[in-house]
């Protein structure tokens, strides 16, 4: 699932609506959340400016809402720039120069800031102050500009791409983590009453399961199962509209087309086209082959990009209802697969 499942921002994230706006609206990493606050009253108290923060961690767990909320807990300005944004040195400077006492100073992607930036980075974040070079040639020379007391909260993804030295200068280290099941349920329960969708907790765990432990495809899952609950009618969304709405998005996502959209045949089976692991396989033919291939398309973090069409799998698509709509043997298997915990799939083995 592309879009839905990968936790990389993609442009249609209407996230702004969701993200929490202070601490105590923040849900999970505890840890942090402590931390931060305690480092916030303190700073607060002394009517200092907050010592440089940097998150890191996985993408969609938070960074960038952390960092506004920060920002807002101190009651300071918020602003906001990102690695590859800041082409030159002077660029920065500008930006440095431009902040007000206490001001919140957000990098995005701050691994990527080129080596010159960087440079600046440096006397900015420990002293306060930048070197400026003044002319060329022997008249040449450095002056020094004090800047106001801000706070530099950088994000990344890749923390290991950090230099040392830049990764030095934080000295509040902050570290995301995967949100767990329940810790996404209250995520989920939170942002369903934002978006007046009304949500049984059994339906909220049900999409906290599949988020894959992060906030962000909470969101998304959300939002579409809200759209399936919409057009199905129903009146609040719990467990069993929330799986069969997820399961459509799994199957959608995999772009598996019906072979016949007029199903006329007696037992209405819904074949869709056939299908291969894009990776992983030789022919195809072999178990394991189809073993992998299986194995693909039923994973929920697999998208249509990760499978050949036409290959020597024939998908079947259950139907949402289970049994109780179509007794059939597709359904069945999903159905007992779905009671026991498993992933909602069957396989059916036929010798030739
Ligand atoms: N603890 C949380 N509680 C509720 N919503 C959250 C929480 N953390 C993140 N979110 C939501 O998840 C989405 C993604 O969060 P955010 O943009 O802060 O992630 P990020 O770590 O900055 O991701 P990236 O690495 O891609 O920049 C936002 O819509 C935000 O509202
Ligand atoms: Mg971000």
């Amino acid at each position: 699932m592309t879009d839905l499942t990968t936790p990389i921002r993609t442009p249609e994230d209407a996230d702004a609506a969701l993200r929490p706006k202070t601490l105590a609206e923040f849900v999970g990493q505890a840890a942090a959340r402590e931390n931060l606050r305690i480092f916030i009253e303190a700073a607060r108290s002394r009517g200092d400016a907050l010592d440089h923060v940097l998150f890191y961690g996985p993408p969609g767990l938070g960074k960038t809402t952390l960092a506004q909320i920060v920002a807002r807990e101190l009651g300071v300005g918020f602003r906001s720039t990102s690695g590859p944004v800041i082409a030159k040195a002077g660029d920065l400077a500008a930006l440095l120069t431009n902040l007000e006492d206490g001001d919140v100073l957000f990098i995005d992607e701050i691994h990527r800031l080129s080596p010159a930036v960087e440079e600046i980075l440096y006397p900015a974040m420990e002293d306060r102050a930048l070197d400026i070079m003044i002319g060329e040639g022997p008249s040449a020379r450095s002056v020094r500009i004090d800047l106001p007391k801000f706070t530099l909260v950088g994000a990344t993804t890749r923390q290991g791409l950090l230099t040392t030295p830049l990764r030095d200068r934080f000295g509040i280290p902050v570290r995301l983590h995967f949100y767990t099941h329940g810790e996404l349920e209250q995520v989920i329960t939170r942002a369903a009453k934002l978006l007046s969708l009304p949500i049984a907790s059994d339906g909220a765990l049900e999409i906290a399961k599949r988020s894959r432990g992060t906030p962000r495809i909470a969101g998304r899952l959300l939002r579409r199962v809200r759209d399936f609950a919409t057009v199905a009618g129903h009146a609040i969304v719990d467990a069993k509209a929330a799986d069969a709405a997820l399961n459509r998005l799994e199957v959608d996502a995999l772009g598996l087309e019906l072979m016949s959209r007029q199903n006329g045949t007696r037992h209405e089976t819904a074949f869709t086209t056939s299908i291969e692991a894009r990776e992983g396989v030789t022919t195809g033919i072999s178990a394991g082959d189809r073993a992998r291939t299986v194995a693909v398309a039923i994973d929920a973090g697999k998208s249509r990009d990760d499978i050949v069409t036409p290959g020597h799998i024939f998908p079947l698509i259950a139907r949402d209802g289970g049994v109780l709509v179509r007794a059939g043997h597709t359904e069945a298997s999903v159905d007992i697969a779905r009671l026991a915990g498993l992933n909602p799939s069957g396989v059916s083995l036929r010798r030739s």
